[in-house]
Protein backbone atom coordinates (compact mmCIF):
# COMPACT_ATOMS: atom_id res chain seq x y z
CA UNK A 1 0.00 0.00 0.00
CA UNK A 2 1.38 3.41 -0.90
CA UNK A 3 -0.44 6.63 0.77
CA UNK A 4 0.74 9.82 0.20
CA UNK A 5 1.39 10.90 3.89
CA UNK A 6 4.62 10.50 5.96
CA UNK A 7 5.92 11.94 9.54
CA UNK A 8 9.07 13.84 9.96
CA UNK A 9 10.97 15.27 12.52
CA UNK A 10 13.58 18.33 12.74
CA UNK A 11 15.67 17.24 15.77
CA UNK A 12 17.48 19.00 18.67
CA UNK A 13 20.78 19.33 16.73
CA UNK A 14 19.06 20.84 13.84
CA UNK A 15 17.05 23.37 16.21
CA UNK A 16 20.00 24.25 17.81
CA UNK A 17 21.55 25.39 15.25
CA UNK A 18 18.87 27.41 13.67
CA UNK A 19 18.24 25.07 10.50
CA UNK A 20 14.81 24.95 10.90
CA UNK A 21 14.25 27.27 7.80
CA UNK A 22 16.96 26.12 5.98
CA UNK A 23 14.89 21.91 6.48
CA UNK A 24 11.76 23.42 5.67
CA UNK A 25 12.25 25.08 2.33
CA UNK A 26 14.17 21.94 1.11
CA UNK A 27 11.08 19.85 2.22
CA UNK A 28 8.41 22.67 0.18
CA UNK A 29 10.68 22.82 -2.37
CA UNK A 30 10.71 18.86 -2.94
CA UNK A 31 7.28 19.41 -3.01
CA UNK A 32 5.72 18.48 -0.01
CA UNK A 33 2.92 19.71 1.49
CA UNK A 34 2.98 20.10 5.54
CA UNK A 35 -0.51 19.59 6.32
CA UNK A 36 0.33 19.42 10.59
CA UNK A 37 3.41 21.24 11.94
CA UNK A 38 4.48 21.94 15.75
CA UNK A 39 7.26 22.86 17.80
CA UNK A 40 7.52 20.66 21.03
CA UNK A 41 10.26 18.96 23.58
CA UNK A 42 10.29 15.40 24.18
CA UNK A 43 10.40 14.16 27.99
CA UNK A 44 12.83 10.95 28.07
CA UNK A 45 9.65 9.22 28.52
CA UNK A 46 8.08 10.77 25.29
CA UNK A 47 11.54 9.80 23.15
CA UNK A 48 11.63 6.12 24.81
CA UNK A 49 8.02 5.33 23.63
CA UNK A 50 8.06 7.01 20.11
CA UNK A 51 11.35 4.64 19.34
CA UNK A 52 10.41 1.86 21.44
CA UNK A 53 10.77 -0.34 18.17
CA UNK A 54 14.23 0.30 18.97
CA UNK A 55 14.42 -0.39 22.84
CA UNK A 56 16.52 -3.59 22.28
CA UNK A 57 19.13 -1.76 20.38
CA UNK A 58 22.84 -0.86 21.60
CA UNK A 59 22.31 2.77 20.71
CA UNK A 60 18.60 3.03 22.30
CA UNK A 61 19.67 4.92 25.46
CA UNK A 62 21.54 7.63 23.56
CA UNK A 63 18.62 7.92 21.36
CA UNK A 64 16.36 9.07 24.07
CA UNK A 65 19.16 10.95 25.59
CA UNK A 66 19.59 12.83 22.34
CA UNK A 67 15.86 13.06 21.71
CA UNK A 68 14.94 14.65 24.88
CA UNK A 69 17.87 17.16 24.88
CA UNK A 70 16.24 19.82 23.20
CA UNK A 71 13.39 21.47 21.08
CA UNK A 72 12.28 19.57 17.54
CA UNK A 73 9.55 20.10 15.05
CA UNK A 74 7.05 17.43 14.58
CA UNK A 75 5.10 17.07 10.86
CA UNK A 76 2.99 15.46 8.82
CA UNK A 77 4.03 15.93 4.89
CA UNK A 78 1.98 15.11 2.04
CA UNK A 79 2.88 14.62 -1.36
CA UNK A 80 2.41 11.11 -4.03
CA UNK A 81 5.04 8.04 -2.70
CA UNK A 82 5.60 10.61 0.06
CA UNK A 83 7.32 8.21 2.47
CA UNK A 84 9.79 6.95 -0.27
CA UNK A 85 10.50 10.23 -1.86
CA UNK A 86 11.18 11.67 1.58
CA UNK A 87 13.41 9.48 2.16
CA UNK A 88 15.30 10.08 -1.13
CA UNK A 89 15.57 13.65 0.12
CA UNK A 90 16.76 13.09 3.72
CA UNK A 91 19.64 10.78 2.60
CA UNK A 92 20.87 8.08 4.70
CA UNK A 93 20.90 7.85 8.28
CA UNK A 94 24.45 7.71 8.93
CA UNK A 95 25.19 11.47 7.11
CA UNK A 96 29.06 10.57 6.47
CA UNK A 97 26.67 7.57 3.96
CA UNK A 98 24.45 10.48 2.65
CA UNK A 99 24.11 11.69 -0.97
CA UNK A 100 24.80 14.84 -2.25
CA UNK A 101 22.33 17.23 -2.02
CA UNK A 102 20.04 15.88 1.21
CA UNK A 103 19.02 17.23 3.73
CA UNK A 104 21.51 14.98 6.08
CA UNK A 105 24.69 15.81 4.35
CA UNK A 106 24.30 19.17 4.76
CA UNK A 107 22.72 19.89 7.74
CA UNK A 108 23.61 16.40 10.11
CA UNK A 109 26.58 16.27 12.50
CA UNK A 110 26.86 12.21 13.53
CA UNK A 111 24.32 9.09 13.03
CA UNK A 112 22.72 10.04 16.33
CA UNK A 113 22.60 14.26 15.94
CA UNK A 114 21.71 13.18 12.07
CA UNK A 115 19.55 16.62 11.50
CA UNK A 116 16.01 15.03 10.48
CA UNK A 117 13.98 11.60 10.96
CA UNK A 118 11.88 10.35 8.61
CA UNK A 119 8.99 7.58 8.77
CA UNK A 120 10.16 3.98 6.87
CA UNK A 121 6.51 2.93 6.26
CA UNK A 122 3.56 4.32 5.34
CA UNK A 123 2.06 1.97 8.57
CA UNK A 124 4.75 3.86 11.22
CA UNK A 125 3.86 7.18 9.07
CA UNK A 126 0.55 6.76 10.75
CA UNK A 127 1.14 6.27 14.19
CA UNK A 128 4.21 8.36 14.33
CA UNK A 129 1.68 11.01 12.96
CA UNK A 130 -1.16 9.47 15.69
CA UNK A 131 1.80 9.98 18.23
CA UNK A 132 1.63 13.63 18.16
CA UNK A 133 -1.13 15.03 16.21
CA UNK A 134 -4.55 14.92 17.68
CA UNK A 135 -7.68 14.36 14.72
CA UNK A 136 -8.36 17.78 15.57
CA UNK A 137 -4.97 19.20 14.77
CA UNK A 138 -4.49 17.56 10.94
CA UNK A 139 -6.98 17.50 7.97
P1 LIG B 1 15.87 7.96 12.77
O1 LIG B 1 15.58 7.95 11.32
O2 LIG B 1 15.23 9.01 13.61
O3 LIG B 1 15.47 6.54 13.39
C1 LIG B 1 16.18 5.92 14.44
C2 LIG B 1 17.37 6.68 14.87
O4 LIG B 1 18.31 5.97 15.63
C3 LIG B 1 18.14 7.11 13.65
O5 LIG B 1 17.45 8.11 12.95
C4 LIG B 1 19.47 7.53 14.25
O6 LIG B 1 19.47 8.86 14.71
C5 LIG B 1 19.57 6.59 15.41
N1 LIG B 1 20.56 5.56 15.12
C6 LIG B 1 20.48 4.58 14.22
N2 LIG B 1 21.60 3.83 14.23
C7 LIG B 1 22.39 4.36 15.18
C8 LIG B 1 23.67 4.04 15.67
N3 LIG B 1 24.36 3.00 15.18
N4 LIG B 1 24.19 4.80 16.65
C9 LIG B 1 23.47 5.84 17.17
N5 LIG B 1 22.24 6.20 16.73
C10 LIG B 1 21.72 5.47 15.75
Amino acid sequence: MVTNRTFTMIKPDATAKNHIGGILKMINDANFRIIAMKYTRLSKEQAGAFYAVHKERPFYGELVEYMSSGPIIAAILEKNNAVADFRTLIGATDPSKAAEGTIRKIYAESISANAVHGSDSDENAQIEGDFFFSLLERP
